[in-house]
């Protein structure tokens, strides 16, 4: 009989949560994803390069031309440059480059610090490569860095720092001084990073994304995420890149030339061709999820949630503290079921249960949609 690896994990919430939403028709803003449609051009570029007979493997390291468009974008949205032969990897999925760095690092017996709540693909990562999580929860209403907590859950065994802003489920997003604390820490401790920015262009009112690659200490030593499911509203494409140094690179793809190889071609040179053409796309993005979220929270000002704006991201969490006592999980299914509207439990984001009663709705939503889900909110 097979003994499991991972004898915690079930099937995550986000698929359980999805299907229940599709068995009781109910608006489904638990899963993040967006329920229009990628911007035209890019799917007609697809379109073209599957038609065109580009349908067989990609160079491992990923289509050059594409990775030359991505070093254009990190030097006009970071002010950074990298090299795209020895530094971008294209992979499939941005969770794929989180598995594979974790893998390409992390050693038996060596510890990684999560800051909690975290995306769920962190923990599993950390375990089937042997190493400990070490989970330090972000703070007070805010989700603040805890300083003290962090400086106090570094050991000697410590090996890897994993960051995420902005932030999956809380919509924050780390400032720069944060970031200052974050490269002195690490330097200081010698780990490498993980740093999550699938959502680096989702950041609002006038905030900015601070990257990792844009401190010099952090840039030595972190694997930058990237997703373009998030940024051109392609979840199902499932491909992503990581940024990283020549060492750390070099390492990252002896795992994933063995766990996938390459990511699909076709999605490649389509992205390819739609940033030759609309290279400043992604500074779209900003406004256009800010009014999202400005509409459905103004939807919500007559309910009895509480809740702060996000900062960042397409989620936006809502306290029900003053609507009841039920435990998060069990609430999300009632209220999926019996209400007709489908949420993620914050809990499923936490080693410990969470400090306050909160569900995470994403607003990459159809602005009817979105208004329909908030009527039914503001009735319970
Ligand atoms: C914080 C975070 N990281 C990574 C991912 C995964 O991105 P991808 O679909 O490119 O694997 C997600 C997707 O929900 C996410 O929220």
């Amino acid at each position: 009989m097979i003994q499991s690896k991972l004898p915690r994990v079930g099937t995550t919430i986000f698929t359980r949560m999805s299907t229940l939403a599709a068995a009781h028709g109910a608006i489904n803003l638990s899963q993040g994803f967006p329920d229009f449609d990628a911007p035209e051009a890019l799917r007609e570029a697809m379109a073209r390069h599957v038609m065109d007979g580009h349908n067989q493997y990609a160079p491992m390291p990923g289509v050059m031309r594409l990775r030359e468009q991505l070093a254009a974008q990190l030097q006009r949205y970071r002010g950074v440059s990298c090299d795209p032969d020895t530094e971008i990897t294209v992979v499939p999925g941005a969770t794929e480059g989180i598995f594979c760095a974790v893998m390409a690092c992390v050693r038996p017996g060596d510890e990684v610090i999560l800051l909690d709540p975290c995306y769920d693909s962190y923990q599993p990562s950390v375990e089937l490569a042997g190493g400990r999580a070490v989970h330090v929860p972000l703070q007070g209403p805010g989700f603040a860095l805890d300083r003290e907590r962090l400086q106090a859950a570094v050991s000697g065994r410590t090996r890897l720092l994993m960051i995420n802003s902005p932030h999956n489920p809380s919509g924050g997003v780390l400032s720069r001084e944060d970031m200052l604390y974050l490269e002195a820490l690490v330097e200081r401790h010698n780990l490498l990073v993980i740093s999550d920015e699938v959502y680096e262009h989702l950041v609002f009112d006038g905030r900015a994304h601070h990257s990792a690659l844009q401190f010099p200490a952090l840039r030595q030593r972190s694997f930058a995420l990237f997703s373009f499911g998030k940024t051109f509203s392609v979840t199902g494409w499932k491909t992503g890149y990581c940024i990283a140094p020549p060492a750390l690179t070099t390492e990252l793809r002896k795992v994933h030339q063995f766990v996938s190889f390459v990511a699909v071609t076709p999605v490649q040179l389509a992205v390819a061709d739609f940033l030759a053409e609309h290279p400043d796309y992604p500074a779209t993005l900003a406004a256009f999820y800010q009014r999202k979220r400005d509409l459905f929270c103004a939807a919500l000002g007559q309910s009895r949630f509480s809740f702060t704006p996000s900062a960042g991201t397409y989620f936006q969490l809502l306290d029900y503290s003053e609507i009841s006592r039920e435990v998060d999980t069990a609430l999300c299914e009632q209220w999926t079921s019996e209400r007709g509207v489908a949420a993620i439990p914050i809990s499923v984001f936490y080693e410990q249960p969470p400090p306050r009663q909160l569900l995470r709705f994403c607003f990459a939503k159809n602005d009817a949609v979105l208004e329909s889900a908030a009527e039914v909110l503001c009735r319970i």
